[in-house]
């Protein structure tokens, strides 16, 4: 069943950030007693050095501030990502930003080359489009914002700060990288205890994600991790369809940073029923797809880089994103190989997921 969602698609992302959250999300009422009554699971789970009660959270985008972290926190999902953060202020797509995708089952790479039909009849099982372009409070904001979800973070439960480079014209690489550096700091500043890279962005001087290039994507993360030291560092990629890809970037950079999230959405052209472009502006007639109909590329990722970190011999934490829509989900992921498991779509219309899960924990 599909509950009222936190992130009101019918409302602008700035009506989202003042009035937000909404559903049981704004009940103020706080699942503590169901963690009380599985009191065996509390603060039993590692994740990168911490205890938490489950190994499971909301990725980065749905928690647009720290408003929307608490009521996660209350809500029982104990790894809470705020959303990807940049160095300055930077704006949002026009509305609509998310819309339901009509998919047959899997989102094949092959149905990924094709059109998919999108409008705003959200229906099970869910899949849907989202389309912000990353915007940014500035730091002032944020950094502030942050520190305090940091703070009101109960025993058994953990902020990750996301964040990403910002690309601009006529920049040299070395330009874009400082930006990573510059936002690091930013972030450790804040007292955040773990901190991701969105390396699933594009890359500088290319439409190609960052993740795709293995040397850039190295060189980012050991500036980030010059800067924050010992805070534990996830990279969050996108969906690999080359193994031999994937495997040269794990085994350059799966010794330097401490996570890997997989995945972010899996991009295709977005259309409505006649046909036609239907998130407007330029840049936007392919959009991201994530939800239940990508949930076999996350499986197929965590699999793949649990085999991985056996290969190189490497220790990183694998975090299983995409299409966890109920608790069964979360379960086919950890036995893939999950250490952490996170939901955004799935949280979004279920805000019980997280106290479903930990009923059969
Ligand atoms: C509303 C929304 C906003 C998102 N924004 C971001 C973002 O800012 N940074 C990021 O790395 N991923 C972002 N994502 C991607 C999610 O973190 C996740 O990787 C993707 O949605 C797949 O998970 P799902 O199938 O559970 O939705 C966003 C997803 C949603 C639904």
């Amino acid at each position: 069943m599909l509950h009222t969602p936190f992130y009101d698609p019918e409302k602008s992302y700035e009506e989202n950030f003042e009035q937000g959250p909404f559903g049981t999300f704004s009940d103020g009422q706080s699942v503590q007693s169901v963690q009380s009554v599985q009191s065996s699971t509390l603060h039993k789970y590692d994740f990168l050095g911490f205890k938490v009660n489950s190994p499971f959270g909301i990725p980065a985008g749905p928690l647009i501030n720290g408003k929307f972290v608490q009521a996660a926190f209350d809500k029982g999902f104990d790894i809470c990502v705020y959303k990807t953060v940049r160095s300055k202020k930077y704006p949002c797509h026009p509305w609509p930003n998310v819309l339901s995708v009509k998919i047959d089952g899997d989102l094949t790479l092959e149905k990924a080359k094709g059109k998919l039909i999108a409008d705003r009849n959200y229906h099970e099982p869910l899949s849907i489009t989202n389309s912000f372009g990353v915007p940014s409070f500035e730091p002032d904001f944020w950094q502030k914002d942050l520190a305090e979800a940091v703070k009101n973070a109960q025993p058994g439960q953990v902020v990750v700060g996301s964040f990403q480079g910002t690309k601009k014209e006529g920049q040299s690489v070395e330009d874009y990288i400082n930006d990573y550096r510059i936002t690091a700091k930013m972030l450790k500043d804040t007292g955040v205890k773990v901190v991701e890279v969105n390396l699933s962005c594009p890359n500088e001087g290319t439409n190609n994600l960052l993740c795709y290039d293995t040397k850039r994507s190295v060189l980012v993360a050991r500036a980030i991790k010059e800067v924050i030291g010992k805070i534990p560092l996830i990279i969050k990629i996108a969906y690999f369809k080359d193994s031999e890809e994937l495997s040269n970037l794990v085994k350059e950079i799966g010794n330097i940073v401490q996570g890997i999230s997989a995945i972010n959405t899996i991009p295709a052209e977005i259309v409505n029923e006649a046909g036609e472009q239907t998130l407007p502006g330029e840049g936007r007639s392919k959009s991201g797809v994530c939800g239940h109909a990508i949930k076999w590329a996350g499986l197929e990722m965590v699999r793949k880089l649990k085999k991985l970190r056996e290969e190189f011999g490497y220790s990183y934490t694998i975090i299983g994103i995409g299409g966890v829509m109920n608790a069964d989900d979360f379960f086919e992921y950890r036995k893939a190989g999950a250490d952490a498991v996170m939901s955004a779509t799935g949280a979004m219309w279920n805000l019980h997921l997280a106290k479903e899960i930990k009923s059969r924990l």
